[in-house]
């Protein structure tokens, strides 16, 4: 809706006038799309002043730490919620009724199965594979499986790639799991719920199959639902960008798992780990503080900061108290990792630096002191963050398909390299 304008003048041209957009909540954006038959395009590396695109999915307001999802805070839907409730109300756009939530929770309990050929790819890999390079590309061969299901434009194909995906990726990262550690891959199992399915496929074994704890299951859900979109992150732009060329379901995924990886982004999870355990006492806390403050250390706080939130990261602060009941319950309490973490959260926020720069702690910082507790790898967490996102990715891409003035995304530079020159011959060099 443009309702109002916002004028450019250019030196020694005329004034131009951009319309000046306005959504339901949150900033309004200067649509700049008639900007090129000036002669001029914007500026604007790491989009930090960008918008890509209209979305009606997910709403941050960074500078309160608010996250809605279709308009529900995430707190609540942490607490009240389930992650296959919140995958349906991304996908759809509102909460299911009780008969359309068993609907969809049946119809994705049948399609947890992948095709038995698509083990064969993990003989590629080597053992000792990262997680991530065999997740990318089993996921990515996901599309030589659905020939009946990629025509994007027919709406029920996308519906299905979205249901598939959704359903499959807990199994796929079990067996990149199982397949790391040289153990049988299980099989999904209808009468589990997701969580409790994930869990199962990743710790149980032919030889002994045991209960899941109802407690454990609920920690894993609520991490899958905290983790499940986050609006145009870098990884949901790289699917997005990938999906506007017409690139089926499973290829966009793929990339949207590469792009994750990073230690900048879905990475960090892992990288807060690794710095926990270099920190190792809360003795040295002072002294890695300073490492992050120094402009001449590449040491950065892994976990804390954020592009759109300079508050508290809400699922942040649902993660810490969740880590907390999670360790309680393991009888783990006192654990040295916690311990620091808390101890360096409590340092940082109290630092001068932090406050002035803005980096509180983001959804990165427990998130792996939970699932460390829970016997997962660190190699694990960003496979397990990428399982969670799938359904925000796939949303996203949902959406921008259905879009009738969907683009393909192709933006420009500013060239300061070499102006035209003739070749010249080697021996002329
Ligand atoms: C995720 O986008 C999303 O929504 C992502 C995500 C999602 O759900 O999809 O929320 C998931 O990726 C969370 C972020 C996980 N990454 C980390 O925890 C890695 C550590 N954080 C930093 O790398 C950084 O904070 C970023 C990448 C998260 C944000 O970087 P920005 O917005 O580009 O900010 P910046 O790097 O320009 O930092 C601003 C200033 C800089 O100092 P100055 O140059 O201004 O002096 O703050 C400093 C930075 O040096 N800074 C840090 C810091 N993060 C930023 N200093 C120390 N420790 C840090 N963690």
């Amino acid at each position: 809706m443009a309702d109002k304008k916002a004028q450019l003048i250019i030196e020694g041209a005329a004034p131009v006038e951009l319309p000046v957009l306005t959504g339901t909540v949150g900033p309004d954006v200067i649509d700049v799309r008639s900007l090129t038959s000036t002669g001029h395009f914007t500026f604007d590396p790491g989009f930090m002043s960008t918008a890509s695109c209209e979305s009606k999915i997910t709403y941050i307001d960074g500078d309160k730490g608010i996250l809605l999802h279709r308009g529900y805070p995430i707190e609540q839907l942490a607490e009240k919620s389930d992650y296959l409730e919140t995958c349906y109300l991304l996908l759809n756009g509102e909460l299911p009724t009780a008969e359309q939530k068993a609907q969809f929770v049946s119809t994705v309990k049948n399609h947890t199965m992948v095709h038995e050929q698509l083990k064969s790819f993990l003989n590629g890999f080597r053992r000792d594979a990262h997680p991530m390079a065999i997740m990318c590309g089993v996921v990515g061969a996901l599309s030589a499986f659905y020939h009946d299901s990629l025509d994007i434009n027919d709406p029920h194909h996308r519906e299905i790639s979205a249901v598939r995906l959704v359903a499959k990726m807990p199994t796929i990262a079990a067996m990149v799991y199982k397949y790391s550690i040289g153990q049988p891959l299980m099989y999904p199992r209808n009468d589990l719920s997701y969580s409790e399915n994930f869990l199962h496929m990743m710790f149980n074994t032919p030889c002994e199959i045991k209960p899941i704890s109802p407690v454990l299951a609920k920690a894993m859900d609520r991490i899958f639902i905290l983790h499940a979109d986050h609006e145009q992150n870098a990884s949901t732009s790289t699917v997005r960008l990938a999906g506007s060329t017409g690139a089926n379901p499973f290829a966009c995924i793929a990339a949207g798992i590469a792009a994750l990886w990073g230690p900048a982004h879905g990475g960090a999870n892992e990288a807060v780990l690794t710095m926990l355990d270099e920190i190792g006492d809360v003795s040295n806390v002072e002294k890695f503080l300073a490492k992050a403050k120094d402009k001449n250390d590449p040491f950065k706080l892994m976990g804390f900061g954020h592009r759109v939130y300079k508050n508290f990261d809400p699922r942040a602060k649902v993660m810490k108290q969740s880590a907390d009941e999670v360790l309680d319950l393991l009888g783990v309490e006192n654990n040295p990792t916690l311990q620091v973490a808390k101890e360096l959260e409590k340092a940082a926020l109290a630092d001068p630096y932090f406050a002035e720069k803005k980096l509180f702690p983001n959804v990165d910082f427990y998130s792996g002191i939970i699932l460390e507790a829970m016997g997962f790898p660190t190699s694990m967490f960003t496979p397990i963050f990428a399982l969670s996102r799938t359904v925000g990715w796939i949303s996203q891409w949902k959406e921008m398909i259905g879009d009738p003035q969907l683009k393909i995304g192709r933006p420009r530079q500013l060239y300061n390299g070499e102006t035209l020159r003739d070749y010249v011959d080697i021996e002329n060099r």
